[in-house]
């Protein structure tokens, strides 16, 4: 039975393995090189988790992972910009070859913050792949080079994707109904 908050399907799973293993196959192609250069992905928690769980699994050149959870306060529906830092990396990046890997790119206010603080580690590149954009949203504009999929403008979870940290386990990503994001505020 579906869950009556879960609305239309906005990208079917398969679309979502078809296309993460075109995104993997690009990247892979990028940093093979010459010279070859091996990935550092930078996955933003929690939202990011399905996502680079997958994309690492279709890269054919040397990475690793390192995890960062970061929290915009303010007003719960919009992101502030103020960004805290609730876990930081474990390993220092610099003169490494960073890829941030994000699920959505919305306000681009979190990602504006994460490419400031991480440039000034000094890593040796810095590239962003996020899934998904929301480019009705954007209230800055942030290099993004790798993207899977624009978004609508509306509210979608599965996939990595929450409304109240629920809904991150759908296989697909899905608009939430009406009712639901009236509910939510
Ligand atoms: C969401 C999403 C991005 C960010 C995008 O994370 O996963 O990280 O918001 O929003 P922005 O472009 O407007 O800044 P959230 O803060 O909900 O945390 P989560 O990943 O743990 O769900
Ligand atoms: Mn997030
Ligand atoms: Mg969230």
């Amino acid at each position: 039975m579906r869950d009556p908050n879960i609305g239309e399907i906005l990208i079917q799973s398969d679309e979502l393995r078809r296309r993460v293993e075109v995104l993997g196959a690009e990247i892979s192609a990028d940093y093979a090189g010459p010279p070859a250069r091996e990935i550092h992905l930078v996955c933003v928690l929690k939202g990011a988790v399905l996502f680079v769980a997958d994309l690492m699994r279709q890269l054919t050149v040397p990475c690793q992972v390192d995890f960062m959870a970061v929290s915009s306060y303010g007003s719960s529906t919009r992101s502030s910009g103020v960004v805290r830092i609730l876990k930081d990396l474990d390993k220092s990046i610099e003169g490494k070859h960073v890829l941030i890997v994000e699920d959505i790119i919305d306000s681009g206010l979190t990602l504006q913050y994460l490419l400031r603080n991480l440039s000034s580690r000094k890593p040796a590149s810095l590239e962003v792949c996020s899934l998904l954009t929301k480019p009705s949203r954007a209230e800055v504009d942030v290099p993004i080079r790798y993207t899977g999929f624009e978004l609508p403008d509306r509210y979608a979870v599965g996939y990595g994707l929450d409304l109240d940290q629920r809904y991150r386990n759908l296989p697909y990503v899905a608009a939430l109904t009406d009712e639901a994001v009236a509910a939510a505020g």
